[in-house]
């Protein structure tokens, strides 16, 4: 008897953020971010030696994508998102995870990013990766006058929670 076809999912790859990734990312931005950064912010940002950008792949297929800061010994996680039909597989677990461990070989100690009050989506996903508030900064996004979570961790974290 023939076999019903199997639905294939796409095996997702991850790689740095080169400039031609730019408009799929800038398309994936406009659909997770109430104020996205411009394309040419993009551009800009993978400019600067001290900025990092790295892509998930299905099938060659930008689907989501980090960028993030070293200054020092402090990483600024500036950007994570992954595009509607992707979510919840796990990809922005394993794009921050590959980040972790990128900046803990570059010695950073401590990382910190801003979430809007109101994105209680991405304070779970955060919840899960132990990021703790550090402060609320008001009017944080200038547009709309949301204020912004400041949360923070270690970049490693010992298991008796350190
Ligand atoms: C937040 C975001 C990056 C998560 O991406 P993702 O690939 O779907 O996340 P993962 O699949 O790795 O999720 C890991 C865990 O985080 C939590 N989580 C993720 N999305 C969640 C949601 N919408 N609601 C509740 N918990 C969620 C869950 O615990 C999830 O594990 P589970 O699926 O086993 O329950 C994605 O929702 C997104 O792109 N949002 C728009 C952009 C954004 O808000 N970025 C953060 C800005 S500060």
């Amino acid at each position: 008897m023939a076999q019903p076809a199997q639905q294939q999912c796409p095996a997702i790859t991850y790689r740095k953020m080169s400039f031609k990734d730019i408009r799929a990312v800038h398309e994936i931005e406009g659909e997770s971010f109430p104020s996205p950064w411009r394309a040419r912010t993009f551009f800009a940002r993978l400019l600067l030696p001290d900025h990092y950008g790295y892509v998930a792949a299905a099938d060659d297929r930008v689907v989501g994508y980090v960028v993030y800061r070293v200054h020092m010994r402090t990483v600024h996680l500036q950007k994570i998102a992954v595009t509607k039909a992707y979510r919840r597989r796990g990809i922005a677990t394993h794009l921050m995870q590959m980040m972790l461990d990128l900046v803990a070989a570059q010695k950073a100690d401590t990382i910190y990013l801003q979430v809007r009050m109101s994105n209680v989506d991405a304070q779970e996903f955060y919840k899960r990766f132990r990021f703790q508030l550090d402060h609320i900064e008001k009017h944080y996004y200038r547009a709309c006058g949301e204020d912004a979570q400041i949360l923070m961790r270690n970049v490693v974290i010992r298991d008796d929670g350190a």
